[in-house]
């Protein structure tokens, strides 16, 4: 039996939901990662700080005893949000960033922005405070085609953008392309990305061969192997400027499990778990820290946390697991299709 203890890790980029979803899936976060860049696309979306606050505390209040765990929230950008109540938000220290969602683009984000002018002044005002903007970077527009619809938001909006406002600190979230990955790191210091673990264990292949595989489908939707590819490499190259934003996104079973299933990946029950068996196979368990622990904070100008949890690997795969119940269903865990050795200790 081999042991593992990092810094403990932080998730860059966490969907909660809320009431009885949230209550069951949230354990299986705040057991080991200490703050979470928490999403803000609920229905209706979290649009105000004040929204925001009543937000963090009901996850605070539906927090398992003994865990020590740091929502940090994000305001969902619309049109219609102002400069001054995002510097008030920030000045508060209620909000941690705002999110941008292309309307149309995913799950609950038809209040999103549909033309980036309007929010020039939000962004503008963002640059100045120094706020980190979240983008969800894929274009919406029908003729593009979905696998596509990444590398075109780069040209299209992001390139743009960072030069039109190259103050702003933009975090570009869980990349799934090459062009990305080739973006990000040939970028300043302004900008970094998030990467999940699912996209850099499956490709395409996962959704649609041998049948349609609705716990594989999320969005931005898997890429072909030679993205997967691009996108480990970039983790393994040990760069400040990708992180651990698990994306980990509950849906109920019957959501997924219809003729238009909701898109989303559940992995927050075995995302340490996994990344530790995929850096294992890259001879890279040395960078695996850095990724999930300590690139984040530096980016985000937070301090590292200041404890540790602990990773075993054991001599036998470890049985898959079970769907998380909540009262109002099941929530199937992502399965990252290898075998995993890795667990986390019981004790962290
Ligand atoms: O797959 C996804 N699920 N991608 C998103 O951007 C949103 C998320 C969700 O909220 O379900
Ligand atoms: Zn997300």
């Amino acid at each position: 039996m081999q042991q593992l203890t990092i810094r403990r890790p932080d998730d860059w980029h966490l969907h909660l939901r809320d009431e009885v979803v949230m209550q069951a899936v949230l354990p299986h976060s705040s057991s080991w990662c200490g703050r979470a860049i928490i999403m803000p696309n609920l229905v209706p979306p979290v649009t105000t700080p004040e929204m925001a606050d009543k937000y963090r505390q009901r996850i605070l209040a539906a927090l398992p005893e003994g865990h020590n765990f740091t929502p940090l929230m994000v305001l969902y950008l619309t049109e219609a949000t102002t400069p001054a109540e995002v510097r008030k938000g920030a000045s508060d220290g209620i909000v941690t960033a705002v999110k941008l969602y292309p309307a149309g683009a995913t799950t609950n984000s038809d209040s999103g922005v549909r033309d980036i002018e309007k929010v020039m002044p939000v962004l503008e005002e963002m640059a100045e405070i120094g706020l980190p903007l979240l983008v969800h970077g894929e274009v919406t527009d029908s003729d593009i085609d979905i696998f596509d619809r990444e590398a075109v938001f780069i040209e299209r909006v992001l390139a743009p953008l960072r030069k039109r406002l190259p103050e702003l600190r933009i975090v570009f979230e869980h990349i799934t392309t090459r062009q990305a990955a080739e973006f990000v790191l040939a970028g300043d210091d302004n900008l970094g990305a998030t990467i999940t673990p699912h996209h850099l264990l499956i490709n395409r292949n996962a959704i649609l061969a041998g049948g349609i595989k609705p716990h594989y489908y999320c969005l931005p939707v898997a890429k072909r192997e030679s993205h997967r590819l691009a996108l480990l490499e970039a983790v393994l190259a040990d760069t400040k400027k990708v992180f651990l934003g698990t994306d980990s996104a509950p849906h109920l079973d019957p959501a997924k499990l219809q003729p238009c299933g909701c898109a989303g990946i559940f992995n927050a029950p075995n995302t340490l778990a996994c990344l530790a068996q995929l850096f294992e196979a890259h001879d890279a368990l040395d960078r695996l820290e850095n990724f999930t622990s300590v690139y984040g904070p530096e980016f985000y100008r937070l301090p590292v946390n200041s404890d540790t949890i602990t990773l075993i690997r054991h001599d036998t795969a470890q049985p898959a697991i079970a769907p998380v119940v909540t009262e109002e269903g099941p929530v199937t865990v992502f399965d990252p299709q290898i075998e995993i050795f890795w667990s986390i200790a019981d004790n962290c």
